[in-house]
């Protein structure tokens, strides 16, 4: 048999976002500014929209020992994940003020937020964006990650 997959994503101005997706963009673009991130000098904010209308932050962390730096996106989602609160999560947004294009998630990250997201009952709205302006909008992480890793007994 022969398998072929679809996936679908929106690009568009910031402008043609949501309220709600413009806010949390912000909020995202002002946790990069908190990131730490002196080795790679490249920012990465972070930001989860949750159903109780709280919007949270978190941004990269890097350390002297290279691989024990963390992504925005994990260091948000981890924290989240401490507080009980991944299944409130209804939206992420991702920001990197030195990238033109939308800064997208790298592997390691995809598939915490995919296995997060099927903690809760919806699919999460992710919202990536970069300085041009442009942003790219995925309807759940089945779509960033096909065939994610899934360990079942
Ligand atoms: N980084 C993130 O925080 N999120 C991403 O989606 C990609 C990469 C961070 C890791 C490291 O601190 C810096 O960006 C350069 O790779």
């Amino acid at each position: 048999m022969h398998y072929r997959l679809e996936l679908s994503y929106e690009s568009m101005a910031v402008g043609d976002l949501s309220p709600e997706e413009r806010d949390l963009l912000k909020k995202a673009q002002e946790a990069a500014e908190y990131a730490y991130a002196p080795y790679s000098g490249f920012s990465v904010g972070a930001a989860a929209r949750l159903s109780d209308g709280r919007l949270l932050s978190g941004n990269n962390q890097e350390n002297s020992a290279y691989p024990s730096g963390l992504c925005a996106e994990r260091t948000l989602l981890f924290y989240l994940g401490s507080q009980r609160l991944i299944p409130l999560v209804q939206m992420i947004a991702v920001y990197a003020p030195l990238s033109e294009d939308p800064v997208m998630p790298c592997g390691a990250c995809r598939q915490v937020m995919y296995e997060y997201e099927r903690l809760g009952s919806i699919r999460w709205t992710l919202i990536f964006a970069g300085a041009s302006g442009r942003v790219y909008r995925f309807m759940g992480m089945e779509t960033l990650l096909p065939f994610a890793f899934v360990w079942r007994r």
